[in-house]
């Protein structure tokens, strides 16, 4: 098991675009399980591989409260389907801070799986708006750039000053 470091809000490499995956072969399948070793460590629902410097098209998710319902999802390609709604918002790469974010509530995911084979999701709630925000990074887009400037700035001026404290190790 390995766990991988997560880039942080703003490291420019987060807005690294991802490249689809050819061949789901054995050292993809490697990347996935330190990706779920990393989101469970840390402890987050949902990880990009850009998150980890990985610039490959794969998500993986659980939004379970025993994290035993893992969720993998390469080349994910979202269809927005109907409604609105909102939710507040975290991001493993944007530590401690939460903010409400509004997206489309009712969503179709396709994607591959861990053997390869094409599987289609339909999602709503929590769990299409990780889907979301999962596939954003991917595009090397993060939930604050959809707030405003002001709120921007103050965010990285709190994680700035959350590192210059946290000890170095
Ligand atoms: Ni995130």
């Amino acid at each position: 098991m390995s766990i991988l470091s997560i880039l942080e809000y703003p490291d420019p490499r987060l807005r690294t675009k991802a490249e689809p995956v050819k061949d789901v072969n054995n050292s993809i399948r490697t990347i996935i399980d330190n990706m779920f070793d990393t989101m469970y460590a840390a402890p987050g629902i949902g990880l990009a591989a850009s998150q980890v410097n990985i610039h490959r098209s794969i998500i993986v998710i659980d939004i379970s409260e025993k994290c035993d319902e893992p969720l993998v999802f390469i080349n994910p390609i979202v269809s927005l389907d109907s409604g609105s709604h909102e939710l507040d918002e975290g991001c493993l790469s944007v530590p401690g801070i939460y903010e409400r974010v509004t997206r489309t509530e009712n969503i179709t995911v396709t994607a591959l799986d861990y053997q390869g084979k094409t599987v289609e999701l339909a999602a709503s709630g929590l769990l299409s708006a990780c889907i979301q925000h999962e596939c954003d990074h991917l595009a090397g887009k993060i939930f604050v750039d959809y707030l405003s400037r002001v709120k921007q700035q103050r965010i990285r001026q709190k994680l700035q000053k959350l590192k210059r404290q946290r000890p170095k190790g």
